[in-house]
Parts: structure tokens; C-alpha cells; sequence
């Protein structure tokens, strides 16, 4: 099995911020690229947050966080990419830009290096396609927030070879995760369990069956989960979520993945969930409210 020391992510959002962090964690070399500075400079402050929140809880030693953040270099620059042995991509889910950053990558990246796609929702075949070497493109899908959770769905398409699979398995359990094996359909096994019931939520919203709060304290005492419906769209970004639930539209072109007039409406107007400051709820506060806009 080829032996991986240095881990290239490309996008340092909500998830590429968290896969670096966790790939330091495990003793990775990683470089991680963004479009600008101050993007960069965001997400590699994320990681800043996250490590000295470990220590002063005790979870972590002052000198293991330095030594986990001495190992992640942020850059602007895909030639940096040039030493990795395996290339993660958590950029914008959208295929145009995956595949002409794949294209960026492919022309810099040792001839045996990995390449493999964090999509929620987009055939990893149309990504692998994009690169000279589709036997060695793969899908690992890291869930939100990627330090905490601790699936990593491990897609094989129709091109990934054995090895290079075999590759993403052993990643994967390296960096502590619980792997499971998907096929290359749309959604993989979460979102496609999981998006219908997050657009369902946001459906009963709309169709007046509780509030937010009312929708979220339900799911949440009533089956057992951590966090309710609309609280979550919120946590995965309702950008992000538009676009996971388009391609499965899409693909399936079934209404239970279709996107809700409300999800369009908050879409318009920039609200984005956590990550925007406002979504279901106001974040502006102490803590999270309901979204004045949407309760008048
Ligand atoms: N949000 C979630 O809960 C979640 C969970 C699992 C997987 N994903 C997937 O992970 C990917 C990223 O999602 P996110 O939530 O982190 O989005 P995000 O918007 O928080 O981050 C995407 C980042 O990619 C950067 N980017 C765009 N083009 C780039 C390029 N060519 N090179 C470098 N950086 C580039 C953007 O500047 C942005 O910072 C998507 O494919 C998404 O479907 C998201």
C-alpha cells in the first residue's frame, strides 16, 4: 500500500478547515489552499480557535497543538500542492469549479498521487473524469464538524482501483474515523436519508406545523437527536444545502428532494445559516434566535 506523509486540502471552508486540522492531528504534513488571504486567514483561524479551546479544556497539551498546527501550511498557490501524496478537495459544491480546480491540481501533482472529493452530493465519476488519473480518484466524504464526527463515507467510482481505494480505507482509519463503503450514487448514504428529512423539516415550517423552535425541541426530545431540523440545515450552510439538494433533484427528480419555496426565499436574501450570521435563526445575539424576518 502506498505509504501517505503529505496531505494536500484544497478549499479551507467549513469542512477543508476541519479535514486539515484532523489530518495534522493524525501526524500528516498538510498544505491547504484557498482563493484569497483573507479566506485563508479565516479558516486557519478556525483551526487556531479549535486547538487553544482543546488545551484549556485539558484535552490537549500546549506543545501536541503546536506541533499539530506547525504541521499545516496555508498557501494561495497550487505549486505547493506539488509534494502531496494524497489531495483531498473540499472547495464550493459545484462541478464546473471542482473540475477546473481538479485540472489546476492534475497538472502540478506527482504522477502517484491521490486525488479525492469531500462532495455531499455530486458523482465523484464527473470529478475523476476531469484528471488524467481516474483510477486513482476517489470520494471521502467527511461529515460537519469534521473534527467531531466521526464517519467518513469512502466512495469508490467506477474507475477507482483497488489500491486507491484500498488507500482511502486505510486514511481514513489513520485519522481515527469509522469508514464505511458507499457506491457512487448521489447523496451517498447520509444525504440521501438525510436531505429529504432537513427539506421536510422546513416544509412543516412553512405549512404552519410548528414553529422553529417548536419543529427543533421536537425532533430533539422526541428522536432523540442531538439537534433539530432547522438548527441543522443552519450548521451545514443553506447554500450548501441548495446545491446538495438540486443535484439529488436532479438525479432522482423526485419531490422529497426538491428545494421548499422557503429555502428559495432565504437563499435570496443571503441568508445562509451559522455561517452568515442568520438563518432559521438570528446568531447575532447570545444566543441563537428566531429569525425575525421569517416568524413576522
Ligand atoms: N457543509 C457541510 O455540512 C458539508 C459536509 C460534508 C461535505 N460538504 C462538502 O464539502 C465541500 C465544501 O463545503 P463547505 O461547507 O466547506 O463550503 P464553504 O463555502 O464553507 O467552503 C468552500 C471554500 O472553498 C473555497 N474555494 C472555492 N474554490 C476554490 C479553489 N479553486 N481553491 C481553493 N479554495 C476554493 C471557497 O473560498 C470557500 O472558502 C462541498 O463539496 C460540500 O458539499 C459539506
Amino acid at each position: 500500500m502506498a505509504e501517505i506523509q503529505n496531505v494536500g486540502v484544497v478549499g479551507c471552508g467549513l469542512m477543508g478547515h476541519g479535514i486539515a486540522q484532523v489530518a495534522a492531528q493524525a501526524g500528516y504534513e498538510v498544505v491547504v489552499r484557498e482563493v484569497d488571504q483573507a479566506t485563508l486567514d479565516k479558516g486557519l483561524g478556525k483551526i487556531d480557535k479549535q486547538l487553544a479551546r482543546a488545551v484549556e479544556r485539558g484535552k490537549a497539551e500546549q506543545a501536541d497543538a503546536d506541533g499539530v498546527r506547525a504541521r499545516i501550511r496555508g498557501t494561495l498557490d497550487y505549486a505547493d500542492l506539488s509534494p502531496c501524496d494524497l489531495v483531498i478537495e473540499a472547495i464550493t459544491e459545484d462541478l464546473e469549479l471542482k473540475r477546473a480546480m481538479w485540472r489546476e491540481v492534475d497538472g502540478i501533482a506527482k504522477d502517484d498521487a491521490y486525488f479525492a472529493t469531500n462532495t455531499s452530493s455530486l458523482p465523484v465519476i464527473a470529478q475523476a473524469a476531469a484528471t488524467s488519473r481516474p483510477e486513482r480518484f476517489l470520494g471521502l466524504h467527511f461529515f460537519n464538524p469534521a473534527q467531531v464526527m466521526k464517519l467518513v463515507e469512502v466512495i469508490r467510482c467506477v474507475t477507482t482501483s483497488d489500491e486507491a481505494f484500498g488507500v482511502g480505507v486505510e486514511f481514513t482509519q489513520t485519522i481515527g474515523k469509522i469508514g464505511v463503503q458507499t457506491r457512487d450514487s448521489a447523496g451517498f448514504i447520509v444525504n440521501r436519508l438525510l436531505v429529504p428529512y432537513l427539506l421536510d423539516g422546513m416544509r412543516a415550517y412553512e405549512e404552519g406545523v410548528g414553529t422553529i423552535t417548536e419543529i427543533d425541541e421536537a425532533m430533539k426530545a422526541g428522536a432523540g437527536h442531538p439537534m433539530g431540523p432547522l438548527t441543522l440545515s443552519d450548521f451545514v450552510g443553506l447554500d450548501t444545502l441548495g446545491s446538495i439538494c438540486d443535484v439529488l433533484f436532479d438525479e432522482f427528480r423526485e419531490k422529497r428532494f426538491a428545494r421548499p419555496p422557503i429555502l428559495r426565499k432565504m437563499l435570496a436574501a443571503g441568508w445562509y445559516g451559522r455561517k452568515s450570521g442568520i438563518g432559521f435563526y438570528d446568531y447575532s445575539g447570545e444566543a441563537p434566535a428566531e429569525n425575525p424576518g421569517l416568524v413576522r
